[in-house]
């Protein structure tokens, strides 16, 4: 085993019960049986293949999006800061994920109420840099206590397309210097901060941003994409990342792909 470690939530209740973003709609239902095998496969891909470890976390009944558990919190070393959910819908999922973390004996930090903070959904490092995104889910505010505890420096970016909600769904750091961004998902200002800051921007054209084509899992120099994303994932290959294209349709009902399914650990 090499590399990080992931928190994944087996789709044991994954449903579409409500909508809280633009994605998911009660009249577009999940093939559960489809969802499984996709979960399966991407499980078996991280495991098997690529070989990172995977950590579990048990689902709940009546908490259908605690399979995208990239929304509990964000780790640093052993450190958890906890989410706390916009919606009431996700609200009840953090008591969770703060259990499942307190009994492996991370040092647990929250963030003052009313602060809304959805974990590494809007949250990423790259290198030590932490990149923050704030408007439809996660408060400014909740980031400049993060930052606090986690000891890092941060770059807030406005997120301006309610399609892309969460700074996961529109940029993903691959290594110290490249990342992929769908630059139109953000605010003016936090296009020329990501322009400024970033080495090598890949910009993701809208269509394969529409497949979540940002949504990646990065484990060394491997890179798990969701299909249909071939201009990205080109791209991806050019510059010595091998590429493993797979399917997230049934998640994608929700709002989320393969990147949504882990939370670093
Ligand atoms: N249905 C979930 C929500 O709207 C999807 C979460 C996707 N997660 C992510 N990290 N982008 O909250």
């Amino acid at each position: 085993m090499s590399g990080p470690a992931f928190l994944m939530c087996p789709p044991d209740y994954y449903e579409i019960a409500y909508e809280i973003n633009p994605w998911m709609s009660l009249r577009r239902s999940v093939d559960k049986a489809k969802a499984a095998s996709q979960w399966n496969h991407f499980y078996e891909l991280l495991t098997k293949q690529i070989k990172v470890k995977v950590e579990l976390l048990n689902s709940v009944p009546g908490l259908p999006d605690l399979v995208f558990t990239a929304n509990g919190g964000l780790v640093r070393k052993r450190i958890f800061v906890r989410s706390n959910f916009r919606h009431k819908e996700r609200k009840a999922e953090a008591g969770y994920f703060e259990k499942w973390f307190k009994k492996k004996g991370y040092l647990i930090k929250t963030i003052a109420q009313p602060f809304c903070f959805e974990g590494e959904g809007d949250a990423l490092f790259m290198g030590q840099e932490l990149y923050t995104g704030f408007h439809f889910r996660s408060d400014v505010e909740a980031h400049d206590a993060l930052s606090g505890y986690l000891r890092a420096s941060y770059f807030a970016l406005e997120l301006a397309d309610k399609r892309f909600y969460h700074l996961d769904t529109c940029f993903a750091p691959l290594d110290e210097k490249t990342a992929l961004v769908y630059l139109p998902a953000f605010e003016a200002y936090a296009q020329l901060v990501l322009l400024e800051n970033i080495p090598d921007p890949v910009r993701v054209p809208e269509k394969e941003a529409l497949c979540f084509a940002c949504n990646v899992v990065v484990a060394g120099r491997n890179v798990v994409i969701p299909s249909g994303c071939p201009e990205t994932t080109r791209e991806l290959e050019n510059r010595g990342f091998h590429v493993y294209a797979l399917d997230f349709s049934e998640f994608i009902k929700a709002g989320g792909a393969g990147k949504c399914l882990v939370l670093k650990i």
